[in-house]
């Protein structure tokens, strides 16, 4: 079973090509991020031309990987369906992928799965051995979602808590652009923190109804008082006029204050829940599973080895798009219609 995979939700345009849901055969990505990172974070706008110009030259490029490895074989005779992300995700991005999908599905006959883009980090898991067993507890944090979810089989879960407010890894971006390091913040606060004391600044735990809900909208408000306090100013400072008057060693002392309790809160509930529901297997998925220090925390509280995927494969891309689609086919799920399949930007799991 060979699946070509299609994300577009983001900044994202990530192409592949997926084996039985466990070997990645070729893949392409193409990324708006440098131009985002000038203005500090993504804008819709130019995310959605971005895939207009990349979407067909990375297909391109992956079909021609694939033929490559296969004697040169026309690509199409060797798919076997397309999967493609039509929701969560921002509305002009998701549509060129769609559209996209939608095209070549009618064109080369072959069966279309809608992906959930949030279910689809979870089984970036399944291309790294070895695969999870179920029933498997899911960690899921990225920029767009921070969800605790029980599956007890493929397609059959539980949410069993989400962020009221702001993602895990939007906090991570905000707090980034007040200290003042560039677009997207995860990756810069965690090296940051490498440099900086996580007991310097006290920061607060989210306090919030729901035994495995988050919020993190409180813990970027008070680094914004704390920061706003170093330089000597009060609430009315202004978070643009922050950055520049703050030392290297405040900024990374915030990165590692913030950092140690945003990980913290998400690690303390992964554990309250891995105690209630005995999983067999823990994941964590999403572009912030790539922080080292949630990996650290959780390996150190959990009594079982905790699933991840390389870095690349925990932030957007085309393979974990093509993973669950080989899953939906594999399994006889439900096939979209081509003519039909509509974008929804804020589909739950
Ligand atoms: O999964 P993803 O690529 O896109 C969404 O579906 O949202 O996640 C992107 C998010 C960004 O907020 C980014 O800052 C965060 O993941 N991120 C990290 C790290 N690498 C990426 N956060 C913390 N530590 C990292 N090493
Ligand atoms: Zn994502």
């Amino acid at each position: 079973m060979r699946i070509l995979g299609i994300e577009s939700s983001c900044d994202e345009t990530g192409i592949a090509v997926v084996e039985d849901g466990q070997v990645v055969l070729a893949q392409s990505l193409a990324s708006s991020m440098d131009i985002h990172a000038q203005y500090g974070g993504v804008i819709p706008e130019i995310a959605a031309r971005s895939h207009i110009e990349a979407i067909i030259p990375a297909i391109d490029a992956t079909l021609q990987q694939l033929s490559r490895e296969n004697n040169n074989q026309d690509p199409w005779t060797l798919i076997d369906g397309i999967a493609v992300t039509y929701g969560a995700g921002l509305s002009g991005s998701l549509l060129i992928g769609v559209l996209t999908a939608r095209t070549l599905a009618i064109i080369k006959q072959k069966p279309l799965y809608a992906i959930n883009h949030v279910e689809a980090h979870v089984y970036a898991n399944y291309l790294v051995d070895p695969a999870p067993v179920f029933p498997v507890l899911a960690l899921i944090v990225s920029g767009g979602h921070s969800q605790l979810v029980l599956f007890s089989n493929h397609f059959d879960y539980v949410l069993l808590g989400q962020t009221k407010d702001d993602a895990i890894g939007e906090a991570f971006d905000k707090v980034a652009k007040i200290i003042g390091l560039p677009y997207p913040g995860g990756p810069n606060i965690a090296s940051a923190a490498l440099q900086g004391d996580p007991s310097r600044y006290a920061l607060p735990k989210a306090k919030v109804d729901g035994k495995y809900n988050f919020s993190f909208s409180g813990i970027k408000t008070a680094v914004l008082r704390t920061a706003q306090a170093e330089i000597g100013g009060d609430f009315r400072t202004p978070s643009t006029a922050i950055a520049s008057q703050l030392t290297l060693q405040q900024k990374n002392n915030i990165a590692a204050s913030f950092q140690h309790v945003a990980i913290q809160t998400v690690v303390e509930k992964s554990v309250t829940a891995f105690h209630e529901y005995h999983p067999k297997t823990v994941v964590i998925a999403g572009g912030v599973a790539a922080n080292q220090e949630l990996r650290k925390q959780l390996a150190a509280a959990i009594p079982i080895p905790i699933h991840y995927a390389p870095p690349a494969l925990c932030t957007d891309n085309g393979a974990m798009i093509a993973t669950l689609g080989c899953y939906k086919a594999m399994q006889n799920q439900p096939v979209a219609d081509p003519y039909e399949l509509d974008i929804q930007p804020n589909l739950k799991m």
